[in-house]
């Protein structure tokens, strides 16, 4: 058994076993799901929470008590890969904002580019284009973007380049055509249905080389993942979009508009949840959709009509929406602790996706590595996947 194989076993082991830890829905819970953690969580005011989600080896150091095998787990890092000598910004990369240029140094200088290669879910292509520049490669970006189809094709004609764009959508069925075995295949931050369809297709056409780095692992098809290695169906723990979205949750960034903004959708979707439960007199959460960021500009008696409407209710007239917002304020200090427990799962979760998907390579008969291309700063999603079939 290879050493991921032996990871993923554990790992598969420790989500199955503290799965009461990472399935709740926080939004759906009225009580803490786990009495024992109470005191330590209950005993936290608003100063402490804050400093708490700002700070993960703090939230680690305050449950490691509790939950000493998670706690572990998080240090079972994966190994460092290369990193690009330099990160010289040349005319064309002009526009880039420097973390994706330092994403997309970092990642080309995992490519050996021995092959022609094949770009996947390109953008502008700008890997592409630095690695036809660098190998004098052949390279096939696939786009579904027309616009970011056309600059790409016209950067590489300034450049006089073997570059040429695909403009065609990854999930459609002859976008396997696309894969063939003298080939090197990479996706830079392609999205969970996407990335797997590189996955099938490149193992099919038996690509020689593959790197990829996966983002997004809830944009599926349906609703529940299907694991993509034999290991993954046998140990499969059962995910859906809400735990596949969890690697993704992050520490809040992105300044105090963004923050306060989060703060005020949390709050009006918690005072409509106890709105619903009360309306329709049952106590069972109401999921609701994702909706036009305009609405929080408003009030909440108006973000109560837009969700009665949608989920047909009907807004008591005339509405005094005090009562309803200061009991949300209770679930949402509910909703924080039930978080920090549930972030604990984020690296554990994300790890076993990256496996499966390795796992599923191995199992083709690739030679697989798996590691981090580039620093957490440039992006938290910093997992490549390398396989190669020489
Ligand atoms: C997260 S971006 C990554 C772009 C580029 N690889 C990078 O890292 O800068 C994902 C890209 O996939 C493209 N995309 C999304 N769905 C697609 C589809 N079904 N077919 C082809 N491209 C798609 C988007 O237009 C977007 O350019």
């Amino acid at each position: 058994m290879s050493d991921l194989a032996d990871l993923f076993n554990t790992l598969s082991t420790l989500l199955l076993r503290h799965q009461s830890d990472w399935r709740p829905l926080p939004f759906a819970c009225t009580s803490l799901p786990w009495p024992e953690l109470a005191p330590v969580l209950a005993s936290l005011d608003d100063a402490s929470l804050d400093r708490l989600e700002q700070d993960e080896a703090a939230v680690h150091a305050l449950l490691a008590p509790w939950r000493p095998e998670v706690v572990a787990a998080l240090d079972w890092r994966l190994p460092e890969l290369r990193r690009a000598a330099n990160y010289a910004t040349p005319r064309w990369s002009s526009g880039i904002p420097g973390r994706k240029w330092a994403q997309i140094c970092d990642f080309g200088a995992n490519v050996d580019a021995n092959h022609p290669i094949l770009e996947w879910c390109a953008g502008k292509g700008h890997l592409g284009r630095l690695l036809a520049l660098r190998s004098g490669r052949p390279v096939t970006s696939l786009e579904w973007n027309p616009d970011l189809c056309r600059q790409g094709e016209q950067l590489a004609d300034s450049l006089g380049l073997d570059h040429r764009f695909v403009c065609a959508d990854a999930l459609a069925a002859d976008a396997a055509a696309l894969f063939t075995a003298n080939q090197q295949a990479l996706a830079l931050h392609a999205c969970g249905e996407l990335h797997l369809r590189l996955l099938r297709h490149a193992a099919a056409a038996g690509t020689r080389a593959i790197a990829l780095s996966p983002c997004c692992y809830h944009l599926i098809d349906g609703n529940d993942y299907r694991p993509l290695s034999a290991a993954g169906r046998r140990q499969d723990p059962g995910l859906g979009r809400h735990e596949l979205r969890l690697p993704l949750q992050q520490q809040v960034t992105g300044g105090a508009r963004i923050a306060r903004l989060r703060h005020i959708e949390q709050g009006w979707r918690l005072a409509f949840d106890v709105l619903q439960r009360s309306l329709r007199g049952q106590d069972r959460y109401l999921p609701l959709p994702a909706f036009p960021k305009q609405l929080l500009s408003g009030d909440f008696t108006a973000f109560a009509r837009w969700a009665c409407e949608r989920k047909g209710l009907r807004l008591p007239e005339p509405f005094d929406p005090a009562p309803w917002l200061a009991r949300a304020e209770g679930r949402r200090q509910l909703v924080r602790r039930i978080e920090l427990v549930r972030h604990l799962y984020r690296y554990p979760l994300e790890l076993w996706l990256l496996l499966d998907r390795a796992l599923f390579l191995e199992e083709q008969g690739y030679w697989v590595r798996l590691g981090t291309f580039t620093a957490c700063a440039n992006t938290p999603r910093r997992y490549l996947i390398q396989a190669s079939l020489d």
